[in-house]
């Protein structure tokens, strides 16, 4: 998987974009109820399950990259982090039962697949009933010259940016897909930065 070769430059890229994770770091340690069981879907090198692990009573990280992974269980290594674990999985087809989590988390995703829809609907069944699904994403339909040329850097590497939201793409596509699902409470906020976010949390 081409994310397994690119993992060792992920964290240095993102430096470009601190302003934009701080604030969704911020936002997902907000958002977390204390004692929650979490699933992290496409974490990556961990930045949201880091965020959440205060809070969390467990959180189950997992991403489709084996390198990404080791990457993250490093990164909890280091910051003494023992409350999470670590699964390889697709989060367009998870493992998982039914209703298993009280938190489900896909960071920075949804415009890699192919099918966002499908991705949303997955995650919302591994959610519990009145539980909370987390999903910020990059906004790239907004984003500066800097990090166009990187995101052509990307293209380049062979990982291609399926959607390029800009923040009301990203509003209606949650709005369509919470309501669809029966959801009636959802928001999405904006986070700031270089390359900014859509924030959105949808309650089961
Ligand atoms: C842009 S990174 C985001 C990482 C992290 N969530 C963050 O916000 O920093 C995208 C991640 O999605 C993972 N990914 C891509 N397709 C996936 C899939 N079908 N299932 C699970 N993970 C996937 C990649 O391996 C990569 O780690």
């Amino acid at each position: 998987m081409i994310w397994d070769k690119v993992s060792w430059i992920y964290d240095i890229m993102e430096i470009f974009n601190r302003k934009t994770n701080k604030g969704i770091e911020i936002a997902v340690a907000r958002e977390i109820p204390k004692g929650a069981r979490v699933l992290d879907c496409a974490a990556g090198t961990g930045m949201l399950s880091m965020a959440a692990a205060e809070k969390a009573k467990h959180i189950t990280c997992t991403d489709l990259s084996k390198n990404m992974l080791i990457n993250a269980m490093q990164k909890a290594r280091k910051r003494g982090i023992h409350n999470i674990s670590f699964a390889k999985r697709d989060i367009t087809a998870l493992k998982d039962k039914t209703e298993t989590y009280d938190v489900v988390m896909a960071g920075n995703v949804l415009h890699l697949l192919d099918d966002p829809a499908q991705a949303f609907s997955e995650l919302l069944r591994v959610t519990k009933k009145g539980g909370k699904l987390i999903i910020p994403t990059y906004l790239l339909g907004e984003t500066n010259i800097i990090w166009k040329f990187i995101i052509d850097i990307y293209n380049m590497l062979g990982i291609g940016f399926k959607s390029k939201f800009t923040i009301n793409d990203y509003m209606d596509f949650i709005a369509e897909n919470a309501e669809k699902a029966g959801c009636a409470e959802y928001s999405t906020e904006y986070i700031y930065g270089t390359l900014p976010a859509g924030f959105a949390v949808i309650k089961k």
